[in-house]
């Protein structure tokens, strides 16, 4: 058949697709289809599930503190073409399996606080609640990164309840000040650049600013704990 004739309408087009690929190999695709969906719906609900449980600290904690501990949260799903991207650089077959035993970021929550105090305590606070499950912590806060890097990081498993079935689905959860997360969205959009080389000398630069923004993170937490014990 001719290619013109096979887009003509919806039936030519789904022969002229069966012909090429074969039946049997088109409904495995449209099932492997189907489950990636299913899989990226809990990713989704994980997600919905931590942000709530943050938007539920962030009213208690204003009702105690008078101020909001939480200035955004930002989530964000991978997309299948980084999910496949991963999995194969680090050889592992783009299977389901391979992606919920070895990706700990297809679901990303990042909380960004008012001050590095309020990192530790909504963290703390959500580790305790009986439902999370802490994988993993690294606090690029007290050890920043090479280049300057700072937040708090938590994989956690939280539970999905779905109409027959409960599931344990991990979410990555970034907590940083507005001042980490100023630092970390220029510095990604510099590195990221590609008309440009990314010299030592605006690494340097960038660490340099990410000194800076340490400092402005450390006096505000100075001028908060005053404030806080004024009112005590
Ligand atoms: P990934 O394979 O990227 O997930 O690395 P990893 O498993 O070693 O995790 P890591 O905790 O180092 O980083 C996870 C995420 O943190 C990244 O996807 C970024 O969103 C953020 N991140 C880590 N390092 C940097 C950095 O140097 N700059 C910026 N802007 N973001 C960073
Ligand atoms: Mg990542």
């Amino acid at each position: 058949m001719k290619n013109r004739e096979a887009f003509k309408d919806a039936d030519a087009f789904q022969k002229h697709i069966e012909g090429y690929f074969g039946v049997e190999f088109i409904e495995e695709a449209h099932t492997a289809a189907q489950n990636f969906s299913k899989m990226m719906a809990y990713y989704r609900c994980a997600m919905m599930e931590i942000e709530t449980k943050f938007n539920v600290l962030n009213e208690e904690f204003s009702l105690r503190l008078d101020r909001n501990p939480i200035s955004d949260i930002k989530s964000r799903i991978k997309s299948m073409f980084s999910i496949k991207e991963k999995l194969q650089s680090r050889g592992l077959p783009f299977t389901l399996k391979a992606m919920e035993e070895n990706l700990h970021d297809i679901a990303g929550v990042r909380v960004v606080c008012s001050f590095p105090e309020d990192v530790y305590t909504l963290a703390d606070a959500l580790l305790k609640q009986d439902d999370i499950k802490l994988i993993e912590r690294k606090d690029y806060i007290q050890n920043p990164k090479p280049n300057g890097y700072r937040s708090l990081h938590l994989i956690v498993t939280v539970p999905i309840f779905l109409a027959h079935e409960k599931r344990e689905m991990r979410v990555e959860i970034q907590l940083r000040t507005i001042a980490m997360d100023f630092w970390a969205s220029l510095e990604h959009q510099l590195r990221y650049k590609k008309e440009f080389a990314f010299t030592e000398e605006m690494a340097d630069e960038l660490l340099a600013c990410a000194n800076l923004s340490a400092e402005l993170d450390a006096r505000m937490d100075a001028l908060r704990n005053c404030v806080q014990l004024d009112k005590k």
